[in-house]
């Protein structure tokens, strides 16, 4: 590992996590811990590049994409890591290849690569597992990003684990809007929990979509997986519509989207749809359909841009 780590620093590489049984609820806000499980695919070309060094100073230094930040999240976890680990003064810089905090992922992937080029750079002698704690801890989509693929965040301990699917499908992002949004999801998730009616019945069927996804992904059921996926998502985003006040994250585009995914789907294009807390669509299609469904998204109005990418590798060191 400590071939990456140089004067310079140590650069990792995280990528992000779309999730197809959803994570929307904490049962435990210290460590944060969600409430049910959670599956997710990680993706190839949208990157997160984090390079860690040894502060001058007396204070951490944080740039996000070229910008010297403060950051309260990044300083929180950094608090707690301190209390078990001697890690000192450190100088981050992190730039991601596509919109910051828009529902693209990017805490996830961030804080993934975060852990692991601190791993390395402060030689905490951490393994995968033990990273996707720390990244847990941060945000629990980030534990997902430390695995490449298929991806699970289930109890009772809470780290990630792979599927070994051998399933390559394809995930068409389109951009309806990459400025950031407008409650973070940690709040309102906490919102949701605190005041949604459906908040019990989310939790007791997600664990039963959990199950049975595996299910779909362990025999490449498409059509089973797509129902499914579909579901936790417009289950999530009833939640959150069920929230006080009503947590609305999509945009006329997104919407669109929704309905031109379901309508290629009627038309025999295997193809199904999944969106955060966010107005970006992602549509995850089997390889063979990935152009014909980018052609279709590219056409809706609102759409600004679209990405066409496949499954890619969990967190890791790069070559300086
Ligand atoms: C809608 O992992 O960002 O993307 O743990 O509070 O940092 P925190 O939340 P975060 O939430 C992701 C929510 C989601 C669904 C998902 O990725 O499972």
């Amino acid at each position: 590992m400590s071939h990456s780590t140089t004067a310079q620093g140590t650069t990792a590489q995280a990528h992000p996590n779309i999730a197809l049984i959803k994570y929307w609820g904490k049962s435990d806000t210290l460590v944060n811990l969600p409430s049910a499980p959670s599956l997710s695919i990680t993706l190839d070309t949208l990157v997160t590049e984090t390079t860690v060094s040894t502060a001058s100073g007396q204070n951490d230094e944080v740039w996000l994409d070229g910008e010297k930040t403060i950051d309260l999240k990044i300083a929180g976890w950094l608090v707690d890591l301190r209390h078990r680990f001697d890690v000192p003064m450190l100088e981050i810089h992190s730039t991601n290849n596509f919109p910051t905090a828009s529902g693209l992922a990017s805490s996830a992937s961030g804080f993934a690569a975060l852990i692991t080029a601190i791993n390395a750079h402060c030689e905490l002698g951490l393994d995968n597992n033990q990273c996707s704690i720390w990244a847990r801890r941060a945000s629990a989509s980030a534990a997902r990003s430390m695995q490449g693929d298929w991806a699970t965040l289930a109890g009772p301990h809470w780290h990630v684990n792979s599927i070994e699917a051998d399933w390559p499908l394809r995930v068409v992002v389109a951009i309806t809007d990459p400025t950031r949004k407008a409650v973070a999801s940690s709040v309102g998730m906490a919102q949701s929990k605190d005041t949604s009616p459906y908040y019990p019945a989310w939790v007791e069927t997600t664990t039963q979509d959990f199950d049975a996804a595996t299910k779909h992904i362990a025999a490449h059921d498409f059509a089973g997986l797509a129902a499914l996926a579909e579901h936790s998502c417009l289950k999530m985003h009833g939640l959150m519509l069920s929230t006080q006040p009503g947590l609305l994250y999509w945009k006329p585009a997104t919407l669109a989207l929704i309905h031109a995914i379901r309508e290629l789907r009627a038309d025999g294009v295997p193809v199904f749809f999944t969106v955060d807390a966010g107005p970006q669509v992602k549509a995850i299609c089997l390889p063979e359909a990935a152009a014909t469904v980018e052609q279709k998204l590219a056409s809706i109005e609102g759409v600004q841009q679209t990405l066409n990418v496949g499954l890619g590798p969990g967190a890791h060191l790069v070559d300086p």
